[in-house]
């Protein structure tokens, strides 16, 4: 556990003064971790001309449309857990909303069987944008730079272009095909000419910077009316969308109170309905609580069929009691309560795994790259940011809107379309999370702040759909229970269970060949490792007066500090 003790700085320090991780980087003044390493830097750059976290955040927001275009995004949405030096903690919700025309059975045939691909690749699998929303109230609210300033680096980038990335380069390679069935993606992604983009190519984003420039000048006015709105109407119109005019011109970011939660004497902040990541990872830790998972051990079966069977029992829950609580009565003081947690968990039996009720067809794994991303953001004032954003699936529906240069999220998918029935990530839902007119879709995504005596301790936050919150869980428990530094904790291979399909997945390394059959012998009997890894815990710390930031290893994310 991180000691404040003199020596154990000293050590920490020094430790991390010759990284040994690639994506580890420290400041005294602030520290960014985010999947692009040019994003990273433009977050540092807006500290050092005398921004906060929430100016670096917002900026870091932006940059990550141009330079990481499968999830950092203008046509998506996202969750931004923030807390001030001067104490206050706050959360913005900027999820995508159903557009009005929506209903409950919008993505099922006449014999009520769902449509595949309707909630997923299609016009009709968009919410309504909150990116932009979000992060200018954000700026509003928290920043100190003019949003011009802000936006500035976005626009540079998506102006002059950056040198692309192999990863990058992949992806727009292994995805030809699905863009190839909107011209504007198609030219959004290939170089004139149709020519494949190699690595090292100039990017550029011409169209993408004219959006940025109109955002930048003339606020969300320009990207929810005007030629914006226009742009997004037509492209609606070219298929069986649903967004309109008034759709955009209504949708509003909302402030909620973040989920607190105590752990061992630290303090937990997360992202409350209509994200279910904060409740999960409070009632996932409320059961923890009582057991030695120091004493009991990293990676040992018990702790491993532990934290399963509190994650079976939270995602039960999840299923049954979460959704935007704007529609539905979520009974979040319940579940986010130790004795709720305590009762819950009564039936926990260290030697038996517990069945999951075989319901629902819970079986779906995403077959493509699934994408969100997340953001972590200290400075030296002590304002912490976490924040995750999406379009849901690796660059979301493939449709780039016509002639303003961003993709539209297909974050449709996740409302429960049709009862007990598994969306991309295997999830179920019931009415709490049924598809109704201008209601958020339930997320996983869970940015988390965690103090202790007050003071920021670290910020977490991953992408990886339903696994999202185990993740998180998994940072929090190495650091806290297992005593680990934060880019151990991060690299550290990861385990997730969902309640259904009933099912441990695991990376490889996570669970040892004899922890595997102790766990077959308790009853865990499904238990698969994955080719794909799992999560991308993008983080920071602080120590003392020093200032870390963690890019997960799994992929080729950047770390900077100043
Ligand atoms: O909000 C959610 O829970 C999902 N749309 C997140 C998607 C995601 O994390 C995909 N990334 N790996």
């Amino acid at each position: 556990m991180y000691s404040t003790s003199k020596a154990v700085l000293a050590l920490a320090v020094a430790v991390f003064a010759a990284p040994a991780v690639a994506g580890v980087a420290q400041g005294a003044n602030g520290v960014v971790a985010s999947r692009s390493p040019l994003a990273s830097d433009v977050g540092i750059e807006v500290m050092k001309a005398g921004g906060n976290a929430v100016d670096a955040a917002v900026a870091v927001g932006f940059a990550l449309a141009v330079t990481y275009p499968s999830a950092g995004n203008l046509g998506g949405g996202g969750f931004m857990v923030v807390r001030l030096a001067n104490g206050d903690i706050v959360a913005n919700d900027h999820r995508e909303t159903a557009p009005a025309q929506a209903s409950r059975d919008m993505y099922l045939d006449q014999k009520g069987e769902l449509v595949a691909g309707l909630s997923t690749a299609s016009h009709l699998a968009v919410g309504v944008p909150g990116t932009v929303a979000g992060l200018l109230d954000a700026l509003a609210a928290y920043g100190t730079l003019p949003r011009e300033a802000v936006l500035a680096p976005a626009v540079k980038l998506a102006k002059d272009g950056f040198p692309l990335p192999a990863d990058l380069a992949a992806q727009f390679e292994r995805l030809r095909e699905r863009f190839a069935q909107y011209p504007a993606s198609l030219r959004q992604f290939t170089k004139p000419g149709d020519k494949p983009y190699q690595v090292g190519d100039t990017f550029r984003q011409a169209d993408l910077a004219a959006t940025l420039e109109r955002i930048a000048k003339n606020g969300r006015a320009s990207f929810y009316g005007g030629r914006n709105a226009d742009l997004i109407v037509a492209e609606m119109h070219r298929s069986n969308g649903l967004i309109t005019h008034q759709d955009l011109m209504t949708y509003r970011s909302v402030w909620r109170a973040p989920i607190r939660a105590t752990y061992r004497g630290y303090e937990i902040l997360s992202m409350p309905p209509p994200s279910s990541g904060g409740a999960l990872l409070a009632q996932m830790l409320n059961m923890l609580e009582p057991f030695d998972i120091g004493a009991m051990g990293y990676g040992e079966p018990a702790t491993v069929h532990l934290m399963v069977e509190a994650e079976r029992r939270a995602y039960a829950d999840r299923a049954e009691h979460l959704g935007d609580p704007d529609f539905y009565d979520v009974p979040l003081a319940m579940l986010t309560a130790k004795d709720y947690a305590r009762e819950r968990f009564s039936d926990f039996d260290p030697d038996l795994a517990t069945r999951s009720e075989l319901i629902g067809a819970g079986t779906l794994w995403p077959e493509e790259s699934p994408e969100t991303t997340h953001v972590s953001v200290i400075d030296r004032a002590g304002n912490a940011v976490a924040y995750t954003t999406t379009l849901n699936h690796g660059y979301g529906s493939k449709i780039v809107v016509d002639g303003a240069g961003f993709l539209l999220n297909n974050e449709m998918d996740d409302f429960s379309a049709k009862e007990n029935t598994a969306n991309t990530y295997g999830l179920i839902g019931r009415e709490a999370n049924a598809i109704g007119p201008r209601k958020r879709m339930l997320s996983s995504m869970t940015p988390t702040i965690v103090l202790k005596d007050g003071e920021v301790v670290f910020v977490t936050g991953s992408p990886g759909g339903s696994t999202i919150i185990t993740t998180v869980l998994q940072v929090v428990v190495n650091v806290i229970d297992h005593g680990m530094d934060l880019d151990e904790a991060v690299a550290a291979p990861r385990f997730h269970h969902q309640w259904l399909p009933d099912r441990v997945v695991f990376e490889q390394g996570a669970l040892s060949p004899e922890t595997q059959s102790t766990l077959a012998g308790l009853g865990h009997v499904n238990l698969a490792e994955i080719a794909f890894r799992i999560g991308d815990a993008n983080s920071a710390v602080r120590i003392g007066d020093t200032l870390i930031g963690v890019a997960d290893p799994r992929n080729p994310g950047g770390a900077a500090g100043f």
